[in-house]
């Protein structure tokens, strides 16, 4: 498995050809987080391909407890090492799953997620992007996994929490709309370096 080392905000990652190569943008994440987490810790990342984010939070916050999944077994082994290499590991579990399926009935403050959120009708325009597919594309015009995640993921959800999910800024009005059939509300959309709308906050705050 060919391997390479990326710097990821401070600390280093080692990705690989067969796992999703975290971006610059990424980076939104932690810093979305860091104003709603308070004394909330307990956190599920859904696909956490090297393990950028969990890292990074582990890495910043002090008594979070994450269980961080992926369908893709490459990406687990390579993020077990990141969070090792980064000092994290007792911090993070990492588990196969596919989304929630081997996730324990338990309740999180977070569910985070940078799913697969682009469709394959638009593939021509991704020509370069050397990820594994199922690291990309999703169905439903991309929206498949993320409806699936907020469907599912209400049930996971303690009471006051947050889903945050990256996604494509044409999505965002779908997305306030589908998650308030499941009593979601979009708090806050976050811009990425283009100005454009690229992870956004829910929460079944009443
Ligand atoms: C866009 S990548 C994001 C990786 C990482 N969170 C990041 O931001 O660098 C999407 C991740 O979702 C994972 N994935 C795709 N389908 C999945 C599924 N059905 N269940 C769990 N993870 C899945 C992929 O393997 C991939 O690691």
């Amino acid at each position: 498995m060919k391997s390479n080392i990326i710097e990821f905000e401070k600390f280093q990652i080692k990705t690989s050809k067969d796992v999703f190569s975290p971006r610059e943008d990424v980076e939104i994440f932690p810093k979305a987080i860091k104003e709603f987490i308070k004394e909330k810790n307990n956190i599920l990342e859904l696909g956490t391909g090297t393990g950028a984010i969990s890292i990074s939070l582990a890495k910043n916050f002090k008594n979070v407890k994450i269980l961080a999944t992926d369908i893709n077994s490459s990406a687990l082994k390579i993020a077990k090492h990141n969070s090792k290499v980064n000092g994290v590991d007792k911090k993070i579990d990492f588990k196969k799953s596919n989304w929630f399926s081997c996730v324990d009935e338990e309740k999180y403050d977070f569910i985070i997620t940078n799913p697969p959120y682009l469709s394959k009708k638009n593939s021509i325009f991704y020509t370069e992007l050397s990820d594994p597919d199922n690291s990309l594309y999703a169905k439903n015009n991309g929206l498949d996994d993320i409806f699936k995640i907020i469907k599912n993921g209400v049930n996971y959800l303690s009471k006051n929490s947050y889903i945050v999910i990256e996604h494509s800024h044409n999505q965002t009005l779908i997305l306030k709309n589908y998650s308030r059939k499941f009593n979601l509300r979009l708090i806050e959309s976050k811009k990425d370096s283009l100005g454009l709308n690229r992870v956004s906050i829910f929460s079944n705050q009443i």
